[in-house]
């Protein structure tokens, strides 16, 4: 069953940096961009899977660190002239708790982690 999923804190992760969430099926790079906006993509550079999570986050990219690829944090997309994209997820926040929304299968590990460093 899909499900809004509790991960923690806005202030669990960085400004300007990232924290990885375990799905079992996958790892998913939460961001807090300078402006404490919060955005999920799979961990996944759509160039060559390189971690997202690891990446240089400035204004609301991250640039990958593996071949630069630009992504889009809100859409997963990169930053044209390079293609591709990344899976996005739905964030909540309320009271300074972040929430994604997963899918079936995801939802059940996510559940007993929390994002990590
Ligand atoms: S793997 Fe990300 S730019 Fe190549």
């Amino acid at each position: 069953m899909s499900a809004w999923i509790e991960i923690g804190k806005i202030e669990d992760i960085p400004l300007r940096g990232a924290r990885v969430l375990k799905t079992g099926n996958g790892d998913i790079a939460v961001f807090r961009s300078v402006d404490n906006r919060i955005f999920a993509l799979q961990d996944q550079c759509p160039h060559r899977g390189g971690p997202l999570s690891q990446g240089l986050v400035h204004d609301w990219r991250v640039t990958c660190p593996l071949h630069g690829f630009v992504i889009e944090l809100a859409s997963g997309a990169a930053v044209e002239p390079d293609e591709g994209c990344a899976e996005r997820y739905q964030v909540r926040i309320k009271g300074g708790v972040i929430s994604l929304f997963l899918e079936a299968g995801l939802e059940k590990k996510a559940r007993r982690e929390k994002v990590t460093a």
